[in-house]
């Protein structure tokens, strides 16, 4: 790689959002907690410390050995990464007389480096309890606010910057101006990081990792498994063997689609249909829970059998993606937690497989541009997220094979008609839930004793937090009506309109 920044994580809400910002600008930035850094930090173009809920003064607050890297290579230290270097360098910081959260308007001092380009009285975002009282010794002030004596600084003669406030959200007009400043201006880092770039890097690297090696990999239908394999099969070809489970629990005629649409991708793929070992394991199981462990096992089981099949076989491949890998939420400070298969009686023999992940430093919405320039259809990268144990978490209590049928048909009636009246694409996710409940209705001069559906649809920009859809009244009362008209054994279709929190977007 040619240009690459380095985030050192402290613990921030705000950490990926800075390698958001980053990556919009083209650069390559990578996440690192701040204990467990890179052995080749001075290869890194330039250098970010993030904030972190904790003060420098707190007994556990997060410290790394600075003088490693200050004036060898560019740095911006956002929040409390100002304060710590405030603080290593002989600063004061000490408590805000009020916590400061929210706008404030920025009194520029300096307007040559990092604040290039800035209009007097711009918007700038704080968020912090701690404030720079003293800046250290060999530094000047660049702006100041109001109630901030000390919002920006840089150290003399060198590229080390320091900031109060929040370049990376959007309530910071010139945030993204300030990053430009930094990564482009002050670092020269050229602006190269595009799907594009990382698709002719990424085959390379796996061409010189797999050489002649097979690889496996378990698809999904998702997004993410499936640009994985395409990457993967760019740089090995049939080299990559990708195995399709029908669980049972899938979307109606999906395991048949998703198969045909891969073969058609090229993919060297074996689809296997266990259904009935899916639905017999499941029998009677009603817990949330234990239907997870049970679905979870039962695949390892098959994806393990299916595994030893293939002969010399020594890469497992996954679709893992940057969220999945970096946890940097926790109020606790930061994480780095690496998902993990938790797997009681043993290890299976294909996780005895060496790991490739080639998308573990994209965010979603990369792996989707990264999936068009494969040229991969709009149809794959569009779907909407499904859950590993599919249908499974939807029918509420236990699961049978009718019960998966009737869902089935309801949630196609659902998501059919989201397609043909064009909202489909604007919705993160939707689907149908089945509850073990009945009710009574009526229907010709017949009183019926049936089930009841529940319509979910979410926006979401993660999968974190979610909002429930206002879908118009003329769509939910159409295709309620197809609903009970087409499905026999439903006589009621109720519209789940709960936000996550406090709801979840499941319902199990
Ligand atoms: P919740 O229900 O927690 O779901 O709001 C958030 C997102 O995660 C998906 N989900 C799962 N995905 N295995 C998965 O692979 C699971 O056990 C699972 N549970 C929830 C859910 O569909 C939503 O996108």
């Amino acid at each position: 790689m040619e240009f690459k920044v380095l985030i050192i994580d402290f613990g921030s809400q705000y950490t990926q959002l800075i390698a958001r910002r980053v990556r919009e600008l083209n650069i390559y930035c990578e996440i690192f907690s701040f204990n467990n850094l890179p052995k080749n930090i001075l290869e890194y173009s330039a250098v970010i410390l993030s904030g972190s809920p904790f003060s420098v003064h707190s007994k556990n607050a997060p410290k790394i050995d600075i003088t490693k890297i200050k004036g060898k290579v560019p740095i911006l230290g956002i929040c409390y990464g100002a304060q710590f270097l405030a603080d290593y360098y002989g600063g004061q910081v000490g408590k805000s007389s009020t916590r400061e959260y929210g706008r404030a308007k920025l009194n520029i001092h300096d307007t040559k480096n990092l604040l290039y380009g800035f209009k007097n009285n711009t918007q700038v975002w704080m968020s912090h309890a701690d404030t720079i009282n003293k800046l250290p010794s060999n530094s000047e002030k660049l702006a100041s606010t109001e109630d901030v004596k000390n919002a920006a600084f840089k150290f003399k003669s060198e590229h080390t910057f320091a900031i109060q406030f929040h370049p990376e959200v959007y309530h910071t007009t010139y945030g993204i101006k300030l990053l430009e400043n930094f990564l482009v201006k002050i670092s020269k880092i050229r602006q190269t990081w595009t799907p594009d770039s990382f698709v002719k890097m990424t085959v390379q690297k796996i061409k010189d990792k797999i050489k002649k090696d097979k690889v496996i990999l378990g698809l999904s239908g998702g997004v993410d498994s499936s640009v994985a394999a395409i990457l993967i099969k760019n740089a090995i070809g049939d080299n990559l063997i990708c195995i399709f489970v029908n669980n049972g629990l899938l979307r109606k005629g999906e395991f048949e689609s998703v198969l045909n649409q891969y073969e058609n991708m090229g993919l060297n793929i074996i689809g296997v249909d266990r259904s009935k070992q899916f639905l017999d394991n499941l029998k009677g199981v009603t817990d949330p829970e234990e239907k997870r462990k049970v679905i979870g096992n039962t695949f390892i089981d098959v994806f393990d059998e299916e595994a030893k099949k293939i002969k010399n076989a020594k890469w497992l491949a996954q679709g893992t993606i940057y969220p999945d890998v970096i946890e940097s939420k926790s109020i606790k400070g930061p994480s780095a937690t690496i998902k993990s298969h938790h797997n009681v009686g043993g290890l299976p023999d294909f996780m005895k497989l060496k790991i490739i992940e080639p998308l573990r430093m994209l965010f979603k919405d990369e792996v989707r541009r990264v999936g068009k320039t494969l040229k991969i259809d709009d149809s794959v990268l569009g779907r909407h997220p499904f859950p590993g144990p599919g249908l499974g978490i939807r029918i509420l209590g236990d699961i049978t094979s009718e019960k998966v049928s009737l869902l089935q048909e309801v949630d196609s009636i659902f998501i059919n008609s989201l397609k043909e009246e064009g909202l489909y694409n604007s919705i993160w996710q939707a689907g149908a839930i089945l509850l073990p409940v009945q009710s009574v209705g009526v229907m010709g001069d017949e009183r019926t004793y049936e089930r009841c559906i529940v319509l979910r649809a979410v926006s979401s920009t993660d999968g974190m937090t979610a909002d429930w859809i206002n879908l118009p009244y003329e769509f939910l009362q159409k295709v309620s009506n197809k609903i009970i008209n087409n499905v026999v054994g439903v006589n009621r279709v109720v519209y789940d309109i709960s936000s996550k929190p406090p709801s979840t977007i499941e319902w199990e």
